[in-house]
């Protein structure tokens, strides 16, 4: 079944790659045809884009994709872009799984490996839902684009609308880290800080729409965010020769690369990529603010809204998340579960693993660390398990703690004291 779309849709053929066959609502499975420019469906449920696997199969090989440049695009066949179009790239390199022997060694853990995605332009993985879907948005002819967000999220469509000469404007929580705010600006956004919480911000977005005629894109409320976050799935699988970890946690806020990596990893199943089962998917969030996780531990198929928010692990400040019951679908699919984690735990965990690992990782990868160390406690995760964190932005993102220690030249230095 195939929804109408307005009679005034901007539609642009080969927009879309020809493994591309239509785009699918989340909640009712209801067709929409594709080279269309489109947000949330009638239902007002997100979009997915859908592939002709067998095709796709049968265009690139594993091989294939082994002898290309290690970035993103090495998996063009797997993202939306028609064949004729140019992406907006700023050089998204393939990111590094790096082990954390401390922790390893600590928690009596086999294999701890950290995809640090610290390293994608814009300094978080949000680079990669941004490349794909201002690439896309160009594409469909998209001139203005507003976004609510966290602040990465912001950081990453400031730069490539840029990059794509298409205007943004993007709105951030009041409290959003200094260098992120003023990354978004410096990027050639129209920015600004809004006294409340992202959902605020968001209501400015879609209450705004009429009068300033500009894409919303909010999370999932456009398609190809979540297609360019499979990218993570898609190098995960490769870096493991196709046979993925047992176990993979992520910070989680919109729960956008939960559902992106889980979307790709079903698409691999199907196309027969994949040797062994599927790894175990753990949402990561906190105590302060952890509306997905409560919603699965109460059994829920949806979540409700979380009351009050007191964490500032800024990336998982999601009270209502619109795609929470797809993020729920995940956990309850792949044998996954969630944790709660608290914010001392969380500063303290990256301040130790900075200075222990000499790897500097966002708020939300410590997230990940505390909510590892919680669940080998519990016996969630065995001794066994072949485990991978995400750090979703480098820890240069995030505030730390001044150095006040001063020297003055000509003065006797008292090295004994350094
Ligand atoms: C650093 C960081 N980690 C994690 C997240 C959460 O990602 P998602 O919305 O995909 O759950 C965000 C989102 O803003 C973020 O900025």
């Amino acid at each position: 079944m195939t929804a109408p779309t307005d009679s005034d849709a901007i539609v642009r053929p080969g927009a879309h790659s020809a493994f591309v066959t239509h785009l699918e609502c989340s909640k009712t499975g209801e067709h929409y045809p594709k080279d269309t420019l489109l947000g949330l469906s009638q239902a007002g449920a997100p979009l997915l884009v859908r592939y002709d696997l067998d095709a796709l199969a049968g265009a690139v090989s594993k091989d294939t994709i082994a002898s290309r440049s290690p970035d993103m695009w090495r998996y063009r066949e797997f993202l939306p872009l028609g064949e004729d179009v140019e992406p907006v790239s700023l050089g998204e390199p393939m990111t590094p799984l790096v082990r954390l022997p401390t922790v390893e060694a600590r928690l009596g853990a086999a294999e701890i490996l950290v995809k640090d995605e610290g390293r994608l332009p814009t300094g978080s993985f949000k680079g990669r839902g941004m490349s794909v879907a201002v690439s896309m948005a160009k594409a469909l002819g998209v001139t203005r684009i507003a976004i609510p967000t966290a602040g990465n999220a912001g950081a990453g469509l400031a730069a490539y609308a840029s990059r794509a000469g298409i205007e943004s404007f993007v709105f951030t929580p009041a409290d959003t880290p200094e260098v992120t705010a003023s990354e978004i600006a410096f990027h050639g956004a129209r920015a600004w800080r809004v006294d409340g919480l992202v959902g605020d911000c968001a209501k400015i977005v879609s209450e705004g729409a009429d009068a300033m005629d500009w894409y919303d894109f909010t999370t999932l409320k456009e398609p190809y965010r979540v297609e360019g976050k499979r990218t993570m799935g898609l190098e995960l699988a490769e870096q493991y020769e196709w046979e993925l970890p047992d176990i993979i946690f992520f910070p989680t806020g919109g729960g956008v690369c939960l559902i992106a990596m889980w979307k790709v990893f079903k698409e691999l199943e199907e196309m027969g990529w994949l040797k062994g089962p599927l790894p175990r998917m753990v949402a990561v969030q906190s105590t302060g603010c952890g509306p997905i996780v409560q919603a699965f531990d109460a059994g829920l198929r949806d979540v409700e809204p979380w009351g009050d928010v007191t964490t500032n692990v800024h990336g998982v400040r999601v009270p209502n998340p619109i795609g929470g019951s797809m993020v729920l679908d995940v956990l309850y699919e792949s044998d996954g579960f969630g944790t709660l984690v608290d914010d001392d735990a969380v500063h303290a965990a990256r301040a130790k693993i900075c200075a222990e690992e000499g790897f500097h990782m966002c708020p939300e990868g410590a997230a990940c660390v505390v909510a590892l160390e919680m669940e080998r406690a519990a016996g969630r995760v065995g001794p066994k398990d072949r485990i991978v964190l995400f750090n979703s932005a480098s820890g240069l993102k995030s505030p730390m703690p001044p150095m006040t220690n001063f020297l003055e030249p000509g003065k006797a230095v008292d090295y004994s004291a350094l």
